[in-house]
């Protein structure tokens, strides 16, 4: 891509708004806090965890994400991987991220809840003043475990809630989606929404268009985490369209999990033709070869983007933020 091209989309201002903190986490930071923490890695060196990152579909995916999130033990180890996260993105031009993390991953292994919220608190916070990024946090329940063991999550979380008021906005649903459909997940996000909490769900990445109506019928998210797979039922689409429910797109992911087989393939212009309120998003950068500019750099060389669908994505990323945040504007 040319350099002024570049430099446009790196200076349109820009919301992030799906991204697994979990799923920043570089190969090199990974060793180095393996060696902190003396956690074993069944891998050699750096290079030889990089050339694991093959992945068939996201199932082969998650088995790395939740082995590489192993190694996170400590408060400082969660500070860490956030501060090089934002320090990072600060660089392409992103003014707002809105941060999805799993306790599941973590609280599983005996880290303590309130060591993963702390750590993670205290970068965005720096952040804030560093960067000048605005930023809130998603817990998000793993969806291949039960709805019981979110609603212990939660349990866990509330008493933490008050502390970290500033941050702690959403609620979120990730990790295997087949077979895991948003209704299994009903009660505990009723429970969510009365504590007021902002709502979103993973749907219709690898799951079918009905999850993507089931996440907005019986969960009652606000916004759709990937969504692709929605293109398969117009009805939906329209829905979507009218109602302006965004969806978080994440091209290299889709790429990397062979959601798409290319990038010349891939619908994002399409649903955003038809009004599709689009953003682009990264999803596990450290994973899939690209933080955010390079998922915007990705789609505008594959998909013949011109200046005005670029600036209608990063516009549709500041429309699409937490309502608090667009109403501050
Ligand atoms: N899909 C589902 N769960 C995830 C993902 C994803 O893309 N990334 C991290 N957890
Ligand atoms: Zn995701």
């Amino acid at each position: 891509m040319n350099p002024d091209r570049l430099t446009f989309i790196r200076k349109l201002p820009k919301a992030e708004l799906h991204v697994h903190i979990e799923g920043t986490l570089e190969p090199d930071l990974i060793f180095r806090l393996a060696q902190r923490n003396g956690v074993m890695l069944p891998y050699a060196d750096v290079d030889a965890l990089r050339a694991a990152y093959q992945f068939t579909n996201l199932q082969s995916f998650l088995d790395l994400y939740y082995a590489g999130a192993a190694v996170l033990m400590t408060e400082q180890d969660f500070y860490d991987m956030t501060m090089a996260y934002l320090r990072r993105i600060a660089q392409d031009g992103v003014v707002h991220t809105e941060i999805m993390f799993d306790p599941q991953t973590h609280t599983e292994r005996g880290v303590p809840i309130a060591d993963v919220f702390a750590g993670i608190a205290r970068a965005v916070r720096e952040g804030r003043e560093k960067w000048g990024i605005t930023s809130c946090l998603i817990m998000s329940f793993l969806r291949h475990l039960s709805e019981q063991a979110a609603f212990d999550t939660l349990e866990q979380a509330l008493p933490l809630r008050d502390q970290y008021a500033d941050v702690w906005l959403g609620i979120g649903l990730d990790s295997g989606e087949q077979g895991n459909p948003p209704e299994k997940f009903e009660r505990v996000y009723a429970r969510c929404r009365e504590l007021g909490f902002y709502l979103v769900a993973h749907a219709g990445e690898e799951g079918p268009a009905d999850y993507v109506s089931a996440a907005l019928d019986k969960l009652n998210v606000i916004r759709i985490d990937h969504g692709v797979r929605s293109e398969e039922d117009p009805a939906l689409v329209a829905r979507l369209a009218d109602r302006r429910i965004p969806l978080t797109v994440c091209p290299l992911s889709n790429l990397k999990l062979k959601v798409v087989n290319d990038m010349s393939e891939h619908n994002l212009k399409r649903l955003l033709d038809q009004g599709l309120c689009v953003t682009i998003n990264s999803d596990d950068p450290a994973y899939f070869g690209g933080y955010l500019l390079d998922n915007y750099v990705a789609v505008a060389k594959a998909l013949n983007l011109d200046d005005a669908d670029l600036v209608k994505l990063a516009r549709n990323s500041m429309d699409a933020r937490f309502p608090v945040f667009v109403s501050q504007a």
